[in-house]
């Protein structure tokens, strides 16, 4: 079974995709529950007829017991200017999820999809005493998917033709893209792009959700299907190599924080935080952006 806390736009676009993919049984927890049954009752049109699962929406975290994953998408308020606007309300609302997941179903692997992000992670982390490789923010491979879309539109090549494309760090205003090591058909990156490309590709990446806004009220598929694909990674018994959110005890010379590094998802959550080779710039970079977080989570 699949909790997902949170039935709003992204909570439940993420139960689309497992219902439509008939992975398993879909739970949809919101506050409102009457949002989280009329979100349940559309998507169960959506069941394959040839489907072992179904979906039902709910306000009680005694039907989540049963589940192998718990999403959290669950948001106190909107934010508009920082995705740290509403930290304080933020970070007490992760931790009353983490003591009713804590309480009801203890051995899930929790994907926090909340922001801020990093500092959700941390918390739930922290509240839940789960251990740390069972707790993952799912977002790096979104600024992931970002970089690679900026990539293959400056070269004018498919998604195909962009290899290790990766971005570390905050899903906030320090991440930052990886450059070296990337290839474009085959060609290193660095020999085809110059330092003011790389400034504007880095911006743009950072402030894609921005732009976004300027067009829809807030981004909703691009998560859904990062998040879908570590959880078809985790039910199906699968691996994947992505960068996502855990919190780091030396890793990377950081503690007390968590933060976007590559990590090997398999079934039982993080198997690896994999330690890739930085350049000095880079090392600087995710430096910097562990400080900024840990200084969110000490500002609460
Ligand atoms: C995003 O990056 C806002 O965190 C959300 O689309």
């Amino acid at each position: 079974m699949i909790s997902i806390i949170g039935s709003g736009r992204v909570g439940s676009s993420i139960a689309f995709l497992c219902v439509s993919n008939a992975i398993d049984d879909v739970v949809l927890l919101n506050r409102t529950k009457d949002k989280a049954i009329g979100e349940a009752l559309d998507i169960a049109s959506a069941i394959p007829a040839n489907s072992k699962f179904s979906i039902r929406g709910t306000d009680d975290y005694s039907e989540i017991s049963e589940s192998k994953i718990v999403v959290i998408s669950a948001s106190s308020s909107f934010y508009s200017e920082s995705r740290t606007e509403n930290l304080s309300s933020q970070v007490e609302l992760i931790k009353e999820i983490a003591e009713k997941i804590k309480q009801h179903c203890p051995s899930a692997i929790v994907l926090v999809i909340s922001n801020p992000l990093d500092v959700l992670t941390y918390y739930f982390q922290k509240t839940s005493d789960f251990h740390r490789f069972k707790v993952i923010g799912v977002a790096s491979s979104l600024d992931t998917s970002r970089f690679r879309y900026f990539l293959s539109k400056k070269f004018s090549v498919p998604q195909s033709s962009v290899t290790n494309a990766i971005v570390l760090g905050e899903h906030g205003e320090t991440m930052f893209p990886i450059f070296s090591g990337v290839t474009v058909d085959g060609k290193n990156l660095l020999s085809m792009i110059k330092d003011n490309e790389r400034t504007l590709i880095t911006y743009d990446v950072r402030n894609y959700w921005r732009k976004l806004r300027n067009h829809k009220s807030r981004s909703q598929f691009g998560i859904a299907k990062n998040t879908f694909d570590v959880i078809e990674t985790i039910i199906n018994k699968k691996e994947i190599f992505i960068p996502a959110s855990v919190v780091l005890e030396g890793e990377y010379g950081e503690e007390n924080v968590a933060l976007g590094v590559p990590v090997k998802i398999n079934n039982n959550g993080v198997s690896e935080i994999k330690n890739i080779s930085l350049d000095e710039i880079e090392s600087d970079l995710l430096k910097k952006s562990a400080e900024k977080v840990r200084e969110d989570i000490n500002s609460v």
